[in-house]
């Protein structure tokens, strides 16, 4: 294992180190470490406790096997209606995709078939390379992001040349942890993401007024109250998301919007600069690390849902901060 790749820093930007103290790190697992590790439980609990820190897992060769028809028939093809759908969208659940051209039923079919091995191969490694989790998690969306990611025009919110924490609008979490897997599939060109301080940090400087922008309330608690239960027990809380959402879910969601909508901290905060290259994968808890995608087109992506219970860390986690100062609030 080989911390801080230097290469990968792309420095087009200042690097402005001094200014980053806990600086996430690159953890690159090479495809010797990896046989090692899968072999070796306190390795591999040592990359969850990284991945928790908000470092980012970077496989120079993907661990995920796709086969070269897959990739070529993805490289030709674009989504639809992308300032609706910000991307193709696989639902393993229900075996389903959205955001791809309906008219083309033997497209959809193929593309379905394609998503379908890469959620199940991501899943497949996943449960072996996070075995001390012992697959304690929901399995969510898988996406495939064939739009240049350099200029989109999506509306404040949705960019994601923005930085920010992730959040789902309409699946709240209650303090579970969302944790994303990347292909970058592009033969050519690497995919450029920035991020700036983790979770943690960045709602201590909110907190104390170190954040420039004004700041989002904090839980005063982390239960939901008693009558949005009461509203939800009807069947009501269906009405508005706000309505259903627990504490947690409806602060990470303002924290998103916060981040997205002040410009003066995208500007001025400390950023690292990160260039995945062909072929590559990487993974990273996107609750937790503040990041922003610049540039790369075609990239592959699954999302799990991992239970806070089984954390290696639990008090770095986002619930683990929240609950905290909700109850030094108290
Ligand atoms: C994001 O999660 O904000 C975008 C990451 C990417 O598509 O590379
Ligand atoms: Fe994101």
């Amino acid at each position: 294992m080989d911390r801080g790749a230097d290469f990968l820093l792309s420095g087009t930007t200042a690097l402005k180190t001094e200014d980053l103290k806990d600086q996430m790190q690159l953890v690159t697992i090479g495809k010797t470490d990896l046989a090692t590790a899968l072999q070796t439980p306190k390795r591999l609990s040592n990359y969850c406790a990284q991945l928790e820190a908000g470092d980012i897992l970077f496989f120079p060769q993907t661990p995920i096997d796709i086969p070269g028809d897959d990739l070529a028939f993805l490289l030709g093809h674009q989504q639809v209606g992308g300032a609706y759908h910000k991307n193709i969208a696989y639902r393993p659940l229900e075996d389903r995709i959205t955001g791809f051209d309906a008219q083309d039923s033997t497209g959809a079919k193929r593309l379905r078939g394609i998503m379908r091995r890469y959620s199940d191969d991501v899943i497949g490694f996943l449960r072996g390379f996070l075995g001390p989790y012992g697959a304690r998690w929901k399995v969510d969306y898988a996406s495939y992001r064939p739009e240049e990611e350099q200029g989109r025009d999506l509306s404040l919110r949705k960019r994601n040349d923005l930085l920010h924490t992730d959040a789902f609008p309409t699946r709240p979490t209650n303090g579970d942890r969302i944790l994303r897997f990347f292909n970058n599939i592009n033969p050519q060109k690497t995919r450029s993401w920035i991020t700036t301080e983790t979770f943690d940090a960045l709602v201590e400087k909110m907190r104390t007024g170190k954040l420039n922008g004004g700041r989002v309330p904090l839980p005063s608690s982390m239960t939901s109250s008693a009558a949005k239960r009461a509203l939800a027990s009807l069947g009501l809380g269906t009405l508005a998301p706000s309505l259903r959402r627990s504490p947690y879910d409806e602060f990470m969601m303002r924290f998103h919007n916060f981040l997205k909508e002040n410009s003066e901290f995208q500007k001025t905060c400390p950023k690292q600069h990160w260039e995945f290259p062909p072929g590559s994968s990487w993974m990273v808890y996107t609750d937790m690390v503040s990041h922003a995608v610049l540039s790369g087109q075609f990239a592959l992506e699954q999302t799990l849902i991992v239970s806070r219970e089984v954390m290696v860390i639990p008090e770095k986690s986002p619930y683990g901060v929240l609950s905290r100062l909700a109850i030094s609030q108290n």
